[in-house]
């Protein structure tokens, strides 16, 4: 990895620490609300700073748990760099920051590789602390099965994980690497993953690798994964900022957050994408629209049912891209056609509107 990454913050560790910082006080104040602590769990958390002066991820992250008033007195952080000047430079900008001072327990800063010794740390300080634990390493060096399930694993405990395809993906095939490709995916499932990946196209490659490290999360009980491509100029994937969890709660709000800072189709349905902005770009003439066959999909699961509006969004969101206002404008087309009925009429609504508790019947198909 190259030494200027600190220098100043590119597009993509902007996207990053935006993803996080989004995140963090929307799940901080859910399990708050039932929990007398919130946690924070950094296993790579650099310097605090860019060398322009940006913030990154930790200052971001206690900026905003001091800013509300009910996560202050309950936060537990723990940031850890292996690299010595990082922690210092990170204690350092942490000691000067307003918030640090409101909290009722200082945060944690340690300098070790990531790796056994830093797991034990994890369960031992974060034992019966749900946390929000990010993963941010360069390669993907330290990031191994035990970890994750160690990090996933306790109520309300969630990660983020920058999922380095690039990297991973040449691992896969590189015996060189051999035993950090165990180390994450644990020997059976590597081992099924190398024979199965051997003579793939890109595309199916790409898609066996995530489904593996999909399949590792779920085997730890976290079965709600959204991964958001990062491309390069090229296209190719470069990386994917996964965020895993066992709630759909999470999951819903990451999906809005994610859905709000990737790419949209045509149809104003998220990609789960970042792309660098290249001029003169246009959508592909043959590009998926997903959107086209929801409102039929709709028809079809839902035939001579009667349901509200949220309860539909519940059912039928997880693993899908789409978000509360792509459903709103598909229902709105099938009311308008008279394909559903929706209680209350078109004439008793605000004009476009939808709201979650309108009841929705679907005729038999
Ligand atoms: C991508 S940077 C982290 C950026 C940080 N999350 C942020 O938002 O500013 C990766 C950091 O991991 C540290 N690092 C690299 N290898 C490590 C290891 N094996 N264990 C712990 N830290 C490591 C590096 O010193 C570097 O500061």
């Amino acid at each position: 990895m190259t030494n200027d990454f600190f220098e100043a913050p590119s597009d993509s560790s902007r996207l990053k620490a935006d993803l996080v910082r989004a995140y963090f006080p929307a799940w901080a104040r859910v399990v708050a609300s039932e929990s007398p602590r919130v946690g924070y769990f950094d296993f790579f958390a650099g310097p605090g700073r860019y060398e322009d002066g940006t913030p990154s991820t930790p200052l971001l992250v206690v900026q905003a748990a001091a800013d509300i008033g009910t996560i202050r007195p309950k936060f537990v952080g723990t940031f850890n760099d292996q690299n010595p000047e990082h922690a210092r430079s990170l204690e350092r900008e942490l000691a000067a920051s307003d918030g640090v001072a409101a909290f009722a327990e200082r945060p944690l800063v340690t300098s070790q590789p990531v790796g056994p010794d830093l797991v034990s740390l994890f369960q031992t300080r974060h034992k019966r602390v749900p946390t929000l634990s990010f993963i941010d390493p360069w390669g993907y060096k330290g990031v191994t099965a035990s970890l994750l399930r160690a990090a996933i694993t306790g109520w309300g405990s969630e990660v983020i994980v920058f999922f380095n395809y690039s990297r991973i993906n040449a691992a896969v095939a590189n015996p060189a690497v051999d035993s950090l490709v165990v180390d994450l995916f644990g020997e059976t499932r590597a081992r099924d993953l190398q024979l199965s990946v051997a003579g793939l196209q890109p595309r199916e490659r790409e898609r066996r690798v995530l489904a593996a490290f999909g399949d590792l999360m779920l085997e730890f009980g976290a079965p709600y994964l959204i991964p958001f491509r990062v491309k390069r100029g090229t296209g190719n994937t470069l990386h994917y900022i996964c965020f895993v969890t066992k709630h759909r709660r999470g999951y819903t709000i990451m999906k809005d957050i994610m859905a709000s800072r990737g790419i949209v189709d045509v149809d104003e349905v998220p990609q789960f994408e970042y792309a660098p902005r290249v001029d003169g770009r246009q959508i592909a003439f043959e590009a998926e629209r997903p959107l086209a066959s929801l409102g039929s999909a709709l028809l079809d699961e839902f035939a001579e049912r009667t349901l509200t509006f949220q309860q539909l969004f519940d059912l039928h969101n997880i693993g899908r891209p789409f978000v509360m206002k792509n459903y709103r404008r598909v229902l709105l087309e099938l009311e308008a056609s008279g394909a559903i009925k929706v209680t209350p009429t078109v004439s008793d609504r605000r004009r476009d509107s939808l709201a979650p508790r309108v009841r929705l019947t679907f005729p038999p198909r």
